[in-house]
């Protein structure tokens, strides 16, 4: 049992004995929060929290009793305008321009497993002993509106997820105005918050910053879940580390506009938020309709942010990414972006593809520029049908010459965008995203086509699944190369133009779904100019992200190492590039650009036929390296150790479930001169009385010694030891395979 409730108090309890959360019903009917952290006895009873209250000078909304203000009490979905000040979950506009609503309880419904979201992504379960729902049906009787607050626990995992549900069963339509997924209040603000921000070819970086009165939040409003910020936020201790502390964390399963917010108020009490971003959404319900908010992953953790991420890695790999590749080792890939750009042909490609294949590619992708007249960035998105200047006998042709020389086929597809200069604007000029009376902008030379129309998700799904039905398509790397501008859709009528945003990215959803379901075999990776929409919910339907554009692995220790924090790493696309790099101008060794892009899905995005010898022999052994590892790499536990943000020095690793192998990164950016003689990197996670072997290492070291002396670094040069240095010069790195023996 992992929901216990106290029936004449009206008390829910969840919890696994990892972590509990719970809330009650309060004197005026609505849902008030008690506790949420480490797991408590079940049998703990909390109400008395409430028995503190004393009449204050703040208002109180019910008749006669002073100490009840909403103003100074944790709730579970906060609504606007009845004396609590803070920001509300819930606000609807009725049809006599008022805003007030009250969601009183009425009854409540547990069921093993996990309901699905309709049209959704959300988590999952297979075997429905491995969570447990309960669905907290709420009414406003006035309004004649049904709200459902669904809280799921799972029971290996210290995880709940919530998400919530409106349904008007009055006779008047309504507009939801804010409608969030998710409100916690917790009493104190002692936290510093985490997010994951950056920029195009920067995504991911580890922001922090103290928790402070007012609001503070991360959010998007440009269509997509964006480079800018991720939508996930923690609030850890202040004396949390990655190993050790309490942290409260949030991640948002959605692709959209979204905010995430942390209000500390006059009293010093936090309340987090996660949702729809509610600026341009809003979202009419006429009789008998729904509206279903998103998902929101919510993960304690009493054992750091590595605790944390080890929470995330495990439910999303068993209750979030579908399909066969949810347990599958990634293939080695090498895709053509950086080899050619644009400027390829069929024998060009061939070539490549013959080379790749002599390495140990297992995974040709041949990226933009395969279709309609696409030459450069200007023109032809939306015409999917290949070019046929660079490719004279088709796409089916050079698919099979592929396939004959040994490797799976993968091709590159940005569906949610139409070039002007292309046969598709022609037909349908009236696709795409505009306002009208209004100039549109291009963004990299393109529009977006209207997804919020089933018509256009339908001809998309045409145009699409006949190319991999010729193709017989192994994978397909799905693009989205611009935000959202002039968003408005020409189906929909003026008052409901707010509610675009979020039917255009169900349209998005709905394309991907329609895809899966008929080629359950391919292997989609989500990109959007790199990690510019690397998010859960499209987790749910593509098992791999590009993480960035930026292919400099010194940049990538940053990228990776924050796109960790919520993301396992097996789902984090990462490749070796030539160099100078592409994106910085920066060269480093080969062995440090794999050595950083083993702990991701792994591949090569570089000419292989311009390739020294010596380098092609490095590559074959590299690409031994990873399929050797590839399953440690997806089934493992991640640890950051060393983080690339404020040292010379960075690392992670990876340790079976068992502890039996582990394989670990370390990586040292600048040389430095005169270096400590004794230098050890200090690990986790092994089994401390187990000894183990290191790959080049002669001794065998135990658990413990490798835990809390470290591993010996080899030698680094300072002038004199230059006959036995093994590490000299920049961009330094090593990789340790650990067995126990
Ligand atoms: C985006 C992607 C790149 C590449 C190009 C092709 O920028 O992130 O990996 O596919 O588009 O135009």
């Amino acid at each position: 049992m992992l929901i216990y409730v106290d029936e004449q108090k009206k008390q829910f309890h969840l919890t696994n004995g990892m972590v509990s959360y719970i809330f009650h019903v309060m004197r005026n009917g609505q849902l008030g929060s008690l506790y949420y952290g480490k797991a408590l006895h079940p049998n703990t009873q909390f109400s008395y929290i409430h028995q503190y209250d004393y009449p204050t000078t703040y208002s109180s909304h019910l008749e006669g009793d002073r100490a009840f203000s909403l103003e100074t009490i944790r709730q579970e979905y906060p609504v606007y305008g009845t004396t609590d000040y803070r920001e509300p979950a819930l606000s609807i506009i009725q049809p006599d321009g008022s805003h007030i609503s009250n969601f009183t309880y009425k009854s409540h419904f547990i069921t093993a497993g996990k309901p699905a979201l309709q049209g959704l992504p959300a988590t999952y379960t297979e075997d429905e002993r491995d969570a447990e729902t309960i669905q907290i049906v709420l009414e406003d009787t006035i309004l004649q509106a049904k709200l459902i607050l669904s809280y799921t626990i799972f029971k290996d995992l210290p995880v709940i997820t919530r998400s919530s549900y409106i349904f008007n069963n009055g006779q008047n339509p309504f507009y939801l105005e804010r409608f969030m997924s998710t409100s916690v209040d917790l009493p104190d603000k002692d936290f510093s918050m985490v997010q994951l921000s950056g920029a195009w070819s920067r995504e991911f970086y580890v922001k922090e910053r103290n928790l402070e009165v007012g609001i503070q939040s991360i959010s998007s409003i440009r269509g997509s879940s964006s480079h800018q910020h991720n939508p996930f936020l923690a609030l850890k201790r202040k004396s949390t580390t990655e190993l050790q502390g309490e942290v409260y964390s949030f991640n948002f399963i959605y692709s959209s506009n979204f905010i995430a917010q942390a209000e500390v108020d006059q009293f010093d009490s936090t309340r987090v938020m996660i949702g729809i971003h509610p600026f341009r959404f809003s979202w009419k319900l006429s009789k008998n309709e729904h509206f279903q908010a998103p998902e929101v992953v919510m993960v304690y953790s009493d054992t750091g942010l590595n605790g944390m991420s080890q929470t995330y890695h495990d439910l999303y790999r068993n209750h979030l990414i579908r399909g066969m590749w949810k347990n599958t080792d990634r293939p080695v890939l090498l895709n053509s972006w950086e080899a050619t750009y644009f400027n390829f042909d069929e024998r060009k490609l061939i070539e490549i593809a013959k080379e790749a294949k002599k390495l140990g590619i297992e995974l040709f992708v041949l990226d933009d520029g395969w279709f309609g007249k696409r030459n450069d960035a200007t023109s032809s998105l939306g015409d999917w049908f290949e070019n046929r200047d660079k490719l004279p006998h088709g796409i089916k042709y050079l698919a099979q010459k592929i396939n004959e020389l040994g490797l799976k086929f993968g091709l590159w597809f940005e569906p949610e965008m139409v070039s002007p200069k292309s046969e598709l604007y022609k037909l349908h000029p009236d696709w795409t995203v505009k306002t009208p009376n209004r100039s549109t902008s291009l963004g990299r030379n393109q529009l977006v086509l209207d997804f919020s129309r089933q018509e256009i998700v339908n001809e998309l799904y045409q145009r699409m699944s006949s190319i991999i039905r010729e193709t017989n398509l192994s994978y397909i790397k799905w693009d989205m190369n611009r935000n959202i501008t002039e968003a408005y859709s020409m189906c929909l009528q003026a008052d409901k133009q707010d509610e675009f945003f979020h039917r255009y990215i169900l349209g998005v959803y709905d394309l991907y779904e329609q895809l899966i379901s008929e080629f359950p075999h391919i292997l989609f990776e989500s990109c959007a100019g790199g990690g510019g929409r690397f998010d859960p919910g499209l987790l749910f339907y593509a098992p791999q992200a590009w993480a960035s554009d930026d292919t400099d692995p010194v940049e990538r220790l940053k990228i990776q190492y924050g796109a960790s924090l919520p993301y396992p790493i097996y789902s984090i696309g990462s490749h070796v590039s030539s160099v100078p790099n592409h994106q910085t101008k920066r060269s480093t060794p080969l062995s440090f650009r794999a050595n950083v892009a083993y702990f991701g899905t792994f591949g090569y995005e570089l000419n292989p036929i311009t390739l020294t010898n010596e380098e092609k022999t490095i590559i074959k052994e590299q690409i031994i390296f990873y399929k050797n590892h590839r399953n440690l790499i997806r089934t493992g536990d991640f640890y950051r150790l060393k983080d690339p943000y404020t040292g010379n020095e960075s690392a992670w690793m990876v340790v079976s479930k068992d502890k039996n192998e582990a394989l670990v990164g370390w990586y040292k950016i600048l040389a430095t001169p005169n270096p400590r003689k004794i230098q050890t990197l200090k690990i986790t996670g092994l089994d401390p009385k187990g000894k183990y072997t290191i790959n080049h290492l002669d001794n065998t070291y135990y658990g413990d010694e490798l835990m809390y002396n470290g591993i010996p670094l080899p030698p680094e040069f300072n002038g004199p030891n230059k006959k036995i240095a093994k590490r000299a010069g920049d961009f330094q790195s090593e990789v340790f395979y650990l067995v126990k023996r």
